[in-house]
């Protein structure tokens, strides 16, 4: 058994920090999602990974490299252009050969790891293995429709008028058939070949696809509130610990990872909440539900339910929530006269001030 796993795609809805970043390297608990993915992959008994990458591809292999970090062996296979997830196994078929493989979605986030799926798989004779998973509003998934005996009766990607509220959960399993499918496959209207219309095909085809009600949590993190939620997730259960140096003039409740070199003066920390190494805190409010990176400032600021990505600083302001901060940001005040905003943005933004 394989893995491939995908980290291409261009990240629309987390534009700007996607012009400059891939998306399955941002931040959950200060660890990239995509590590989360590999560990999981790693401990369903998988070594042979491929990663499909765009054009993020340098910064993910100097990232991930050559998996021997995770105990994998990672092949790079590079996508010209983001045309599909169904041309991502086009173009592995040299990579897969004529092994079952998992595909995996580089930006998924499944809780529970997938060693009992992966089992369950090696041990069926069906040609695919779909995971799906009830979602308040699937019309920005593929979906699923299913019969009374659960079989898979149609599949639609991102549909207008969805026929369930089945979403296709981006953790696919599949033998050699698929490629078959993925070649006889035309573009969708976004103009990109379709996993979803590769696996109807198998459907239709008469090929035995089955279907796995998922219970746990899954996430696609492909929009901000979507990161925060995991963000959440993993901070409820993360293991306290004090690395870094604490005043006695600063009050910590609940679960805080304080990592090495990080010096926290004068502040409020209410937990879940980790901050990274050689960041500085002082006189701040830490909310909970907040990831702050290596090597930033905070300093006289208050932010809750919110994630900062490494070398940023936050200075002088009142709350901030529910907020993303890539790399390298400043967040300070303006003068105070004129009472004005000073804004430095890249495209794509979003910024919500109090008006
Ligand atoms: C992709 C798939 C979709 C699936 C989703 C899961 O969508 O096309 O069928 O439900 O992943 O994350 P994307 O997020 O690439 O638009």
């Amino acid at each position: 058994m394989k893995a491939l796993v995908l980290a291409g795609g261009r990240g629309t809805r987390l534009r700007p920090l996607t012009n400059t970043s891939a998306k399955q390297l941002f931040p959950v608990a200060n660890k990239p999602v995509l590590f989360y993915g590999l560990e999981a992959i790693r401990d369903a008994g998988i070594v042979e990974v491929g990663i499909v990458v765009g054009d993020t591809g340098a910064e993910v292999r100097r990232v991930v490299g050559d998996g021997s970090q995770f105990g994998l062996r990672i092949t790079y296979l590079q996508q010209e252009a983001p045309l599909g997830l169904a041309h991502c196994v086009l173009i592995a078929r040299e990579f897969l050969a004529d092994d079952d493989f998992v595909m995996y979605l580089g930006d998924n986030f499944l809780v529970g790891g997938i060693q009992e799926l992966v089992a369950a798989f090696t041990g069926a004779d069906y040609s695919a293995q779909l995971l799906l998973t009830p979602v308040d509003d699937p019309r920005s998934y593929g979906v699923a429709q299913l019969g009374r005996s659960g079989q898979i009766v149609g599949l639609w990607e991102k549909p207008d008028e969805p026929e369930s509220d089945l979403a296709i959960v981006g953790v696919y399993m599949f033998t050699p058939a698929v490629h078959e499918a993925v070649r006889a496959i035309k573009p969708s209207a976004r103009g990109e070949l379709e996993i979803t219309d590769a696996i109807q095909w198998l459907v239709s085809n008469g090929y035995h696809v089955h279907s796995h009600l998922i219970t746990g949590y899954w996430k696609d993190t492909g929009r901000v509130q979507d990161m925060l939620e995991c963000n959440r997730i993993v901070l409820e259960s993360i293991a306290p610990r004090v690395l870094g140096t604490v005043d006695d003039r600063t009050q910590i409740t609940g679960r805080v990872v304080i990592e090495q070199g990080a010096v926290v003066e004068g502040s409020v920390l209410r937990g879940p909440i980790v901050v990274g190494a050689d960041s500085k805190i002082v006189g701040s409010y830490l909310g909970p539900f907040t990831s702050i990176g290596d090597g930033c400032t905070l300093e006289d600021a208050e932010i809750e339910y919110s994630i900062v990505m490494n070398h940023s600083t936050v200075r002088g302001v009142s709350r901030i929530e529910a907020s993303l901060i890539g790399k390298g940001v400043e967040v300070t005040p303006a003068p105070q006269t004129p009472r004005t905003h000073q804004l430095v943005i890249g495209d794509h933004s979003t910024v919500r001030i109090r008006g």
